[in-house]
């Protein structure tokens, strides 16, 4: 199917991609219309190896290190492009995003297509990234041929993206699934990673539109909040990030991300239990921010921030 220009939802180890025959220009912009993205927000391309990555990007001493460090895996590296890459993935951008997946499902699929995948995730435009073959059904059910069902992503949340567009300097454009830490660990402390955030002027192009404010949001009216407060109404979801010392008064309306306050663990629950709430009719989501120690709280909080963006 993806040879012949058709559209196929795939697992990834983070969420679930829409993927295209990236070297397929039609079956590319076939995508942004199966998921109402608009055009100016890029796609990361997918390969199966670094020699697939240098027929695409212009290849650096930077991007060789974080690829030994973190490939296959949820790290996306953008880099200057290479002429052959169409327009319609990097949205006419002199830089295209790239990424090895690990999960064993997308990898067998690169290898045996032999071509590099674009692929986005694969919900609609500004809803919650999928992370099972069911919750691409619900969003992308009559508009797309075909998923292949992997089960649960392992990770649940998307991949980190750093820009190396510029040669000393890494800039984090997106939080994700390698959280900063690891990240500065492989580089060394030689490397700065400094933090892009789209300035107000640029909203309309910024540099990630994973950066544009709303993203990533339930339909129901979502907050996000320091702490919660003493008495929380029974209309209300509460997602606490931990389990509560007390237990809750109204069970029914308390959700917890991870049991005993893991980051990981909250990363992979955020995108289901935001779906499953979203679907039961409670007047607002309350969300716990993650607390500042815990080395996933950037990726966490940047996601609950979106998701209760107005
Ligand atoms: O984990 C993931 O990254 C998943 C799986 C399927 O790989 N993909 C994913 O794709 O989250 P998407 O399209 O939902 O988010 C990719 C982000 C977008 O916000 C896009 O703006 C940004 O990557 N992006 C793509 N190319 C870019 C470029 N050349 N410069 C800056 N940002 C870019
Ligand atoms: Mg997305």
């Amino acid at each position: 199917m993806l040879l012949s220009g058709k559209l196929v939802a795939v697992p990834a180890e983070t969420v679930y991609g829409l993927a295209a025959d990236a070297t397929n220009p039609e079956a590319c912009a076939a995508i942004f219309e199966a998921k109402g993205r608009p055009l100016f927000d890029p796609l990361i391309v997918h390969v199966s190896s670094v020699a697939q990555a240098k027929k695409l990007a212009v290849w650096s001493p930077l991007a060789e290190r974080l690829a030994q460090a973190f490939w296959p895996g949820p790290l996306t590296l953008v880099l200057p492009r290479k002429p052959t890459v169409s327009d319609i993935v990097t949205s006419g951008l002199e830089t295209v995003a790239v990424r090895m997946p690990a999960h064993p499902l997308f990898r067998k699929l690169l290898k045996s297509s032999g071509r590099p995948l674009a692929a986005p995730s694969a919900n609609l435009f500004g809803y919650i990234s999928p992370t099972s073959a069911e919750h691409v059904y619900e969003g992308l059910n009559g508009r797309i041929p075909a998923i292949l069902d992997g089960g649960d992503c392992p990770m649940g949340v998307e991949s980190t993206i750093v820009s190396l567009a510029s040669l000393k300097k890494v800039q984090l454009l997106r939080p994700g699934a390698i959280p900063r830490g690891k990240l500065q660990a492989a580089l060394g402390a030689d490397i700065k990673i400094t933090r892009k955030r789209a300035p107000v002027e640029a909203r309309l192009r910024p540099a990630s539109p994973g950066l544009l404010d709303r993203h990533y949001s339930p339909r129901t009216p979502t907050n996000l909040l320091a702490k919660f407060p003493p008495r929380m109404s029974s209309e209300d979801a509460w997602v606490h990030f931990r389990a509560p010392a007390q237990g809750p008064s109204h069970p029914k309306n308390h959700f917890v991300l991870a049991e005993d306050g893991n980051g990981e663990d909250a990363a992979r629950s955020l995108y289901r239990l935001l779906r499953e709430i979203d679907q039961r009719g409670f007047r607002s989501i309350q969300l716990e921010r993650a607390p500042r120690n815990e080395p996933w709280s950037e990726t966490l909080n940047d996601r609950m921030a979106r998701a209760a963006a107005k």
